[in-house]
């Protein structure tokens, strides 16, 4: 039976330590999808399920990986896409993004908008997602509330709409003021926030002592925000020129719930998704969904190949077969799974919106279409422009073949973008990666998953640009120019530096030298 619960799909996006961890857990014990905090992701002493399941994301603290959390709260089904936690990855990070329909901004009250906060709202801004802001660690000392709007407002260019406005500074959090209500949610601190914080609603006339006071600053700025136009404005907020705001402390459990309001009340469900050829898909069409990551090795005792797929329209159901756009071949979905850390449930049905595994899912590429029915291929995920690069060899030369599988795996990953031209030949690919950790990451799984050991020669260059076969002729033997050929087709033209690239581009008017969307550090 299909499930006809309304969706939320949507993605967390903040700089490492904003409390995404944090707050994923509180989400889900709200929702009562876990009955303990600590048991989604795996932190310092934190047990439980890990999302960082290679020995190097663990040392590090980040996760490299995705995948999504499911659970239903009111009548509806949210589904949490996890987002890879490192700026290198902002190809990955795009991708994932364009599995969800809109995004939580998590912003530290203590640190402002961060570096990685912004890029990742760039990201967002690139596929024109919908932002929500999550003011978190209102329990802790930090700037002030309108600071944090003027930042927002400043650094990323949305009107900030707040929907909840802070009783108490930072540091002192005592509820907060609805905006739309204009009562008083009182908060009660619980030990270690570990079980749902009791909230009480209070009219605006019978606030009391000992909040008195704050209530009332609070009523002073939230008319000032008013008479500022900083008002929600669903049309506003849809097409990406505002970002309701709200104020949080993950860790405390407050505010946790008026986020799931807030998301099933204002965030965008599935919509109609357009195909390449123009054609449009309805939610309620037929099945079709869209790999937006390949992953392998989640087991290292069989070398199983997962393909995460969003589902963009119609009904899901374990057994189908499907077509592969790219192929037109027919794939069979025996074993389909719902994976958030180490927990994988099987999936039996899923519905637009939701997000499914994949399993054996060997000719499956990142940006491929899957559907019944009538053909459709949905747009591929575009690439961002490279700005580093490195020659791979085998390390060793007995180990060739394993080096060349791994290669070949990594690159269907999207682990790293590999290029190759006649000239230097088919044993030392160049790997071309956004960030440097890209790099560690080949590495890491060369050496350990396919047991290959890969040596890199480090490429002066650190600027592409798209040509074509013409540009590759037009360029052959420029010094500071290298054109490669990228296993998708797409021929890239390497340079030196800015310069090289721009005088380039002036002496050959003819050659096609195409930017990349910019998404390196
Ligand atoms: P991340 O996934 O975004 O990297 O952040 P994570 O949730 O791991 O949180 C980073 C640190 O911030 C953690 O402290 C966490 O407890 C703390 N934190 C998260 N949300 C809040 C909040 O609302 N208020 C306060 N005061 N702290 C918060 P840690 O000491 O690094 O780790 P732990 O030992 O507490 O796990």
């Amino acid at each position: 039976m299909p499930d006809s619960r309304p969706r939320r799909t949507f993605a967390v996006i903040s700089h490492p330590d904003a409390g995404k961890s944090t707050l994923t857990e509180a989400l889900a014990l709200h929702a009562r999808a876990i009955n303990e905090a600590g048991a989604v992701h795996g932190k310092g002493d934190r047990r439980g399920t890990v999302s960082d399941w290679m020995a190097m994301e663990k040392a590090r603290g980040i996760s490299i990986t995705s995948a999504a959390l499911q659970f239903a709260y009111r009548d509806h089904v949210v589904n949490l896409v996890d987002t890879p936690g490192h700026s290198d990855f902002s190809e990955d990070t795009y991708r994932v993004l364009s599995a969800v329909d809109s995004a939580v901004m998590l912003v530290d009250a203590g640190k402002g908008l961060e570096p990685q906060t912004l890029k990742l709202f760039q990201v967002c801004a690139l596929r024109g997602i919908p932002v929500i802001t999550v003011i978190n660690k209102w329990d802790r000392p930090g700037l002030s509330a309108l600071e944090l709007m003027d930042l927002i407002h400043e650094k990323i260019g949305l009107r900030p709409t707040p929907l909840t406005w802070p009783v108490g500074e930072a540091g002192d959090f005592r509820g907060v003021l609805d905006r739309r209500t204009g009562e008083f949610v009182k908060y009660t601190r619980t030990a270690g926030g570990a079980t749902r914080a009791p909230e009480r609603r209070i009219g605006p006339g019978e606030v009391e002592e000992p909040d008195a006071q704050a209530w009332a600053a609070a009523v002073e700025e939230h008319e000032l925000l008013e008479l500022d136009g900083a008002d929600h404005d669903q049309r506003r907020f849809l097409a990406g020129a505002t970002t309701p705001v709200m104020f949080a402390s993950a860790l405390q459990n407050f505010g946790v719930a008026q986020l799931l309001d807030l998301l099933l009340d204002l965030a965008p469900a599935p919509g109609a998704t357009t195909g390449v050829d123009g054609a449009v898909r309805q939610v309620t069409d037929d099945f079709s969904a869209f790999v937006f990551k390949v992953q392998s090795g989640m087991n290292a005792a069989h070398r199983d190949r997962l393909a995460y797929a969003r589902v963009v329209s119609g009904s899901f159901e374990r057994g189908m077969v499907v077509t592969h756009a790219a192929t037109g071949r027919p794939f069979a979905t025996k074993f389909a799974q719902a994976v958030f850390g180490r927990e994988t449930t099987s999936v039996e049905t899923a519905e637009a919106g939701d997000i499914i595994g994949l399993v054996n899912a060997n000719a499956l590429r990142v940006g491929d279409t899957v559907y019944v029915g009538p053909s459709i291929e949905y747009p591929p995920v575009p690439t961002f422009a490279p700005e580093h690069f490195m020659t791979a060899s085998a390390g060793d030369i007995g180990r060739y073949k394993q080096f060349r599988r791994g290669i070949e795996q990594l690159d269907q990953e999207g682990v790293v973008q590999v290029l190759r031209s006649d000239l230097r030949g088919d044993q030392n690919p160049v790997l071309a990666a956004v960030g440097p950790m890209q790099f560690e990451v080949v590495e890491d799984r060369m050496t350990n998953e396919f047991n290959a050991p890969i040596r890199f020669s480090r490429l002066d260059y650190q600027v592409a640009r798209r040509t074509d076969a013409g540009g590759a002729a037009a360029l052959a033997g420029i010094r500071g120019v290298e054109v490669l050929q990228r296993s998708d087709g797409t021929h890239l033209a390497l340079f030196v530096d800015q310069w090289r690239a721009k005088t380039t581009a002036r002496d050959h008017p003819d050659v096609m030298l195409e930017a990349l969307p910019a998404g390196g550090s």
